[in-house]
């Protein structure tokens, strides 16, 4: 299937089927031994004591659910040491940056897995640094197994939200006057991913420069 790209809006850019199977496979392979290895997933507890509908493993630098602070070691949980992004998939994400039009290396990823019951409640990403939130350097997402419902709203809480269908092997990037626009996740729609990738669930990668 040919790669469409969808600007959505200004800074936003949806590069639907960007991954053919064979690479998705083997992403999801890497996904699955960064989840289960040591220092693998698991699920974040966050201020106020709710727990997250996801699990999750951080590279490059490990997000404290608790802080909100990005850090070297993971404080909120084990203290385990956060492993470095690997360089494909830093290659892979500029790459993907590049074509939604941006310039940016990024060195931290955030890998989460939804279960059927998974989501994510709408947020911003903003625990980056300000520098790199000001000069609007996109937050590069990748989605891998079942479909997701993404909401994806404006730049406040109160505006309207839009929700689009996120399939296996889409990359959604937002960045620049998209930056800061709320997003989440409302709901995981089993049965849905490639049968090629023996999956029941969905990858999220999200690629950002700290
Ligand atoms: C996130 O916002 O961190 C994850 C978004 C997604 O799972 O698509
Ligand atoms: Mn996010």
């Amino acid at each position: 299937m040919a790669v469409t790209s969808v600007a959505i809006a200004a800074g936003t850019t949806w590069l639907k089927d960007y991954l053919r199977i064979p690479e998705q496979r083997a992403l999801v392979e890497q996904c699955r031994a960064f989840m289960d290895g040591p220092a693998g997933g698991y699920v974040p507890t966050v201020r106020g004591g709710g727990r997250m509908r996801v699990r999750m493993v951080c590279l490059g630098r490990h997000w404290n659910a608790l802080t909100y602070k990005y850090e070297p070691t993971r404080a909120d949980h084990d203290d385990a040491p956060v492993a470095p992004v690997p360089e494909e998939w830093v290659a892979m994400a500029s790459r993907i940056a590049h074509e939604a039009g941006f310039d940016v290396e990024p060195d931290l990823c955030i890998l989460n897995w939804y279960d059927a019951d998974g989501r994510m409640g709408l947020h911003q990403d903003k625990d980056e640094r300000r520098e790199s939130i000001e000069a609007g350097l996109p937050v590069v997402s990748i989605s891998l197994g079942d479909t997701a419902r993404f909401l994806f709203g404006g730049s406040r809480r109160r505006e309207p939200i839009e929700s689009l269908l996120l399939e296996s092997g889409d990359a959604f990037v937002f960045g620049g006057p998209a930056r800061l626009r709320y997003h989440g996740v409302s709901r995981i729609i089993p049965g849905t991913a490639p049968p090629e990738l023996g999956i029941e669930g969905r990858f999220n990668l999200t690629f950002r420069k700290y």
